[in-house]
């Protein structure tokens, strides 16, 4: 029998510990194992891009650059991947077309080879900047559809998507089921349907959060996707990806070949028990984030999003309102027009569904972003929102229909000089273009300066539009 070949990419030193901890691993309790990584025979190690970024300089107060050379110098032979959201970056608003070449140029640098480039609302003109500069810069360009459930997302939809994006020039494309809502009947028949109108290579990235997702992988390999994204057992499951050990040893009995090597796992997977059982211990990691919540079945709440409210809930002293929270967000969901819930849309959804149950008025308070997306600032919704509801937020007010980064000047210039001395190299101006206070914040402590700024800024700063 002929083996069929299906690829697993690593994703314990990224979306793992985002979506179990917040992100929180440190670059210490990575490196020791990545030559080990780097023998097993991954597809790819997602290792940066996502949360990383903004975690590591706001609460680990570590270089995240610096990160990515140790990785890169300890997994020479593996490809390492990345996640960008678009015109967002890995920022929280939508960055000039400048900041967006730079940053892709000083990622490849670094050692990024493929890029999983994805847009919130699935505008394909938000990705059009990012995938012009990865390809520019000579890296791989992993063209992303969100998937969501509503009455737009149909199979036709994702056809046509697909056949738009392959037609942009993506390498290859990925099916991102952030919220681990993605059923195994479902997968089988996008995949088909995407393959019948795109040769790409095709990855499937799912959650484990519902505890559905080895049978939705095993479903889309059988349909014919070509690379799946796990996470080693310490790291798996729950709000995290499916087991790979476990993943793997299925597939290769089923004749498909993996490449992996399962005794370099388990040596892996002994590393990272030690690690997981460290955060479990200092309460990082919430021990019910494992747990399978068919909750996300019925909400579509994606594995980050739930954690956010969860602990945003206990900031609050209000943890007693999850299930009316979760009960909110797919009303602000239908409210703001079916936006796929990944970031930033799964935070201004959640975080309205927050404000919304905490006020006890739907609405009485705003965050900025919503408003912003209501003017067309982060694209189009997938389904228009309703005139009435708009016009109850902000008002008339004239609403932006072209690429949003077309209203953006070039930035990297003005921030590199706002930045003065601190402005040391051209990824220090990244950090404070993507993070101004806590970026500076942050390169004042790296380069000795007294910090004047305080560490404390909103999720999501607005884009610098100009008329
Ligand atoms: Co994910």
């Amino acid at each position: 029998m002929t083996e069929k070949v299906i690829r697993i990419t690593e994703t314990v030193l990224r979306d793992a510990h985002q979506s179990l901890m917040a992100t929180r691993m440190s670059t210490a309790d990575m490196l020791p194992i990545i030559e080990k990584m780097n023998q097993a025979g991954y597809y790819a190690l997602e290792c940066w891009g996502g949360a990383t970024y903004d975690a590591a300089i706001r609460f680990l107060k570590e270089d995240p650059w610096e990160r990515l050379r140790e990785i890169r110098k300890k997994a020479p032979d593996t490809k390492l991947q990345m996640l960008l959201r678009g015109q967002n970056l890995i920022g929280y608003r939508h960055y000039a077309d400048d900041i967006v070449d730079k940053f892709v140029e000083k990622a490849v640098e670094n050692g990024i080879d493929i890029f999983r480039i994805f847009d919130a609302l699935n505008d394909p003109r938000n990705i059009q900047a990012s995938l012009d500069a990865v390809k520019k810069y000579g890296a791989h360009a992993q063209l992303t559809i969100c998937y969501t459930i509503s009455d737009v997302h149909t199979v036709d939809y994702y056809r046509t998507l697909t056949k738009e994006l392959t037609e942009m020039g993506a390498d290859s494309i990925c099916l991102k089921d952030m919220a681990g809502i993605l059923t195994p009947k479902v997968a089988r028949d996008l995949v088909r349907a995407i393959k019948e109108v795109s040769d790409l290579p095709l990855n499937i990235h799912t959650h484990s959060t519902s505890g559905i997702g080895q049978m939705t992988y095993l479903a889309a390999v059988e349909g014919g996707a070509n690379i799946i994204d796990c996470a080693i057992s310490p790291f798996a499951e729950g709000t995290s990806q499916p087991t790979t050990e476990s993943l793997t040893l299925a597939l290769e009995e089923l004749g498909y070949d993996t490449g992996l090597h399962v005794e370099i796992l388990e040596e892996i997977a002994d590393y990272f028990k030690i690690i997981r059982n460290k955060y479990l211990d200092s309460g990082v990691l919430d021990p019910k984030m494992l747990f399978s919540e068919p909750k996300a079945l019925i909400y579509q709440v994606p594995g980050g999003m739930l954690s956010n409210l969860n602990s945003q809930l206990k900031q609050a002293n209000a943890i007693d309102k999850y299930d009316d929270v979760l009960q909110e967000v797919p009303r602000v969901w239908k409210d703001l027009g079916f936006p796929p819930l990944v970031t930033p849309m799964s935070q201004m959804i959640g975080t309205q569904a927050v404000f919304n149950v905490l006020s006890g008025k739907r609405y009485q308070m705003v965050p900025t972003e919503v408003k912003d997306y209501l003017h067309g600032k982060y694209g189009k919704s997938p389904v228009p929102v309703a005139d009435d509801f708009r016009i109850s937020i902000i008002g008339n007010d004239e609403v932006m229909t072209d690429r949003p980064a077309n209203h953006l000047k070039p930035e990297f210039e003005q921030l590199k000089l706002e930045l003065g001395d601190l402005a040391k190299t051209d990824e220090d101006v990244l950090t404070y273009a993507l993070f101004p206070q806590v970026g500076k914040a942050y390169l004042q402590k790296k380069y000795g300066k007294k910090e004047s700024l305080t560490e404390e800024e909103p999720i999501r700063i607005q884009a610098r539009y100009h008329k």
